[in-house]
């Protein structure tokens, strides 16, 4: 893996091709059977430099399964990926990364015993030393680790504490300022946020606009359309593995985007149910009234 020390990836970074160009990531008309389980169908989506597109759908709606392909995981059986601008089929996440696309996973594969510093280089250590006397070269593990997390703005005490006893918001910002550090051009975060609270979710979504701010191709899967519009420059909504909407930011507000994610019909439903519970106040609930069907409400 290059750093960006190496200055491997600085200059695409620095750089990002003019509009127009290819997208770092794109799928077109994408799909992925598993046996005779169709997980996902006819999905178009691309990934520029220094935008957020947010991935949203409810519980088995293809998110995974989405960023499954792309992150190597898995193949697609239908439609195109391609990467720059070229057809590609990864065998392994290994290749992803290799083309600069690297994944946060929500149960993030770190060791919760071992230091901050130890952490952000597993897999990838420093080391001096001629073999076979070669040992690991903790002194810069350590000041790059700590450069790196500032240079993001997550300022830790002490690098030297266990991850383990980290909240997990920050532990996500680690696994971030690594990916952006071992010279990602494209970030994926699956459901970042889906265990957090409000506070530590916040904490999130601000690193999530740093590694958009450095110049990272963000796609960012998420259950929640708040959080979602909060960074989001582009929304793909997924329903029982296609795409139910697909659209910039300037083309759609939060309340559309809650009903998508909803189901604007369901939630009608749903609210009309609630609103026959004695104590639970609906008014507020997006799913406007002119939805909540039967005559009589
Ligand atoms: N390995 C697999 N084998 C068979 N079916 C699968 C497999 N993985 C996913 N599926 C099916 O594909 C569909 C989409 O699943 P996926 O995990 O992509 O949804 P999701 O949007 O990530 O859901 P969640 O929000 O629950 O994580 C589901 O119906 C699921 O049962
Ligand atoms: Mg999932």
């Amino acid at each position: 893996m290059t750093s960006n020390e190496a200055g491997t990836h600085g200059a695409v970074l620095a750089d990002p091709p003019p509009p127009g160009e290819a997208p770092l990531v794109e799928l077109r008309g994408a799909g992925k059977s598993y046996g005779n389980i169709r997980a996902l169908h006819g999905v178009d989506l691309a990934v520029h430099p220094a935008k957020v597109t947010c991935v949203l759908g409810d519980n088995g709606a293809g998110k995974s399964t989405l960023i499954k392909i792309v992150s190597g995981l898995h193949q697609h059986t239908e439609g195109e990926f391609l990467v720059d601008g070229q057809p590609v089929r990864f065998s392994t996440p290994r290749e992803a990364l290799d083309r600069g696309i690297a994944t946060v996973y929500q149960d993030l594969a770190t060791v919760p015993l071992m230091p901050v510093w130890r952490n952000f280089f597993l897999g990838s250590e420093m080391t001096k030393g001629p073999w076979p006397v070669r040992r690991l070269d903790i002194a810069r593990m350590k000041a790059t680790a700590d450069r790196e997390l500032r240079n993001m703005g997550i300022v830790l005490d002490d690098l030297e504490q266990p991850i383990g006893t980290l909240s997990g918001g920050q532990r996500q910002c680690v696994a971030i300022a690594r990916a952006v550090y071992f010279g990602a051009r494209v970030l994926i975060l699956d459901e970042p946020t889906a265990a957090l609270g409000v506070k530590q979710s916040g904490v999130v979504l601000k690193y999530v606009a740093a590694a958009r701010d450095r110049g990272l191709g963000v796609i960012f899967i998420t259950h929640n359309p708040h959080h979602a519009y909060m960074v989001g420059d582009h929304f793909s909504v997924l329903r029982l593995g296609t795409l139910e909407l697909s659209a910039p930011r300037s083309e759609v507000g939060l309340e559309e985007l809650t009903n998508h994610m909803a189901g604007g019909a369901e939630l009608a439903a749903l609210k009309h149910e609630l609103a026959q519970v004695r104590g639970v106040d609906t008014g507020g609930l997006p799913g406007g009234d002119d939805l909540t069907a039967p005559a009589g409400d």
